[in-house]
């Protein structure tokens, strides 16, 4: 037996929906097919934008979306994304299988996706190989609403009112694809790009986001903050937020295991690994903390998910990839780790939203099927705006290999919008179900229900059999005065609603 002690009265921070976020790249079938199909597609579509894909987000009630990039960000123009399509330059995609880039998906389809989706637009600007000219037309462009030539060409190009731009990111791993550089030169072109980033709307400033660490970097995270902070003038390092990159890969690099085929060492090595993202939080806020004493800055983890080898047969440069049960644990861990810590990091994206790497949605032209990923997403839409409560857990080490044992349970407790109390936990175990016994101090509960993913390690959905992992009702649980007794199956996600 397990005890989950929770503490309704101990309010520990808000959670912001964008914890929930997502990233969409120019990145193989993830934007073209899987979102934008054009207007003369015979896949229903609503200006180019898939039906059933936007229905399906709209459910998970997707808070945020990042584009373009990713490495396309930092050889993105966006002005070969604008105006009539048929005029538009094609380029390369050096970066995804040097694909022609035909940028038939630009600025204007970014906005109506995100207007479609109802969600907040999350914009990563070119700083590896465009100018800071280009970044501040870029903004111009979107944002201004009165006469300016940027405004003007928006005009011309059909969009009179401008648009709302909530986050903007300078560059993306500009230690890397992005350029290169070393922390102290990337901290002073920081500097210098963000200047130029206006907020035309003092009503709706845009939240500037600068290039953070991969994984555990911890001297790029630190270089960074030492030169943006140098002189700020009490403006926090002219940043809202620094970004971490970090996957989980089950592997090497050079070997990281399939999507789908794969034992029960592997089970544990991945999630072994995802675990440590509670380090990194741990220690690149450690390093924020020097600098921001004042928890100004949010910790952004604008790319995590995990990373296999492609599906046998597919492009190597479209990490297209299956999704499994163990997906479904991964995101269950990462997204109690960032409620967890909801003081700092205030947004997180999944990498990415269709047909690459851990995704929601897989598509197969005008097939589409929710992923196990999707299903965890949408129980833990609940946290959203809610309020992180004090909770704790009793575990035990379950693995095979001593070094890299794993807790069995992970969990996050919020009081939601909707004022009932949302518990959300994790079974790590491959071959244990376990039995947990939660306590809610002096809060009665006068109603609940349940919800769970969970199936065999390598169940997944495909298109012919598109269920096979969804969540279900779950009632293997009594409820009683202040208290809960759950009876968890092995490897499973759950979330249960208290009313109180
Ligand atoms: O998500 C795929 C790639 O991973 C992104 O383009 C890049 O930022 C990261 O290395």
């Amino acid at each position: 037996m397990f005890n989950l002690f929770i503490n309704p009265r101990n309010k520990k921070g808000h959670i912001n929906p964008e914890l929930q976020g997502h990233f969409s790249e120019h990145l193989g079938r993830c934007i073209y097919e899987g979102l934008y199909v054009g207007e003369h597609s015979d896949i229903p579509n609503v200006n180019g934008m898939r039906k059933d894909v936007v229905e399906a987000l709209k459910e998970m009630q997707i808070p945020v979306l990042r584009w373009p990039g990713g490495c396309f960000a930092d050889e993105y123009h966006w002005k070969d994304g604008i105006g009539p399509k048929e005029k538009r330059k094609k380029m390369i995609n050096t970066h995804w299988g040097g694909v022609v880039e035909d940028n038939s998906f630009g600025t204007h389809e970014f906005m109506e996706l995100v207007e479609q989706l109802g969600c907040k637009s999350y914009v990563n600007g070119n700083m590896g190989s465009g100018t800071v000219q280009e970044m501040s037309e870029w903004v111009e462009y979107m944002t201004f609403n009165g006469v300016s030539p940027m405004a003007d060409l928006r005009k011309e190009n059909g969009h009179e009112a401008p648009w709302r731009v909530d986050y903007f990111g300078v560059g993306n791993e500009n230690w890397g694809c992005g350029g290169n550089m070393n922390p102290d030169f990337y901290g002073n072109m920081y500097r210098r790009y963000q200047t130029y980033i206006r907020n035309y709307d003092p009503k709706q400033p845009i939240f500037k986001i600068a290039c953070g660490a991969n994984a555990a970097d911890y001297d790029w995270t630190d270089g960074v903050c030492k030169e943006a902070f140098r002189n700020c003038g009490g403006q926090h390092g002219f940043m809202d937020g620094i970004s971490l990159h970090y996957y989980t890969v089950p592997y090497e690099w050079s070997h990281k295991g399939s999507a789908t085929d794969f034992d029960e060492k592997a089970w544990y090595e991945t999630l072994s690994k995802t675990l440590f993202m509670e380090e990194l939080i741990n220690r690149h806020t450690a390093i924020l903390d020097k600098y921001d004493k004042e928890h100004k800055v949010g910790l952004i983890v604008d790319e995590w998910g995990t990373w296999y080898d492609v599906e046998p047969g597919t492009n190597p440069g479209f990490l297209y990839q299956q999704n499994t049960v163990r997906d479904a644990l991964v995101a269950g861990i990462n997204l109690n780790i960032f409620n967890k810590h909801c003081d700092r990091v205030k947004m997180a994206n999944i990498a990415q939203l269709v047909n690459v790497l851990q995704a929601v949605i897989l598509t197969d032209g005008a097939k589409m099927i929710k992923t196990p990923t999707y299903h965890v997403f949408n129980m833990y839409k609940h946290h959203q705006d809610g309020e992180l409560l004090d909770s704790f857990i009793e575990t035990a080490k379950v693995g095979l290999d001593e070094k890299k044992m794993v807790p069995n349970l992970t969990e996050s407790v919020s009081l939601g919008k909707d004022g009932k109390i949302h518990i959300t936990l994790t079974n790590l175990s491959a071959t244990d179900g376990c039995e947990i016994r939660a306590s809610l101090a002096d809060t009665v509960i006068k109603g609940s229900c349940a919800e769970i993913v969970t199936g065999s390690m390598q169940a997944h959905n495909t298109f012919d059999a598109p269920e096979t992992v969804h969540a279900e009702q779950f009632t293997d649980y009594t409820a009683e005065g202040s208290g809960l007794k759950i009876k968890m199956p092995a490897r499973s996600v759950l979330h249960i609603a208290l009313d109180i």
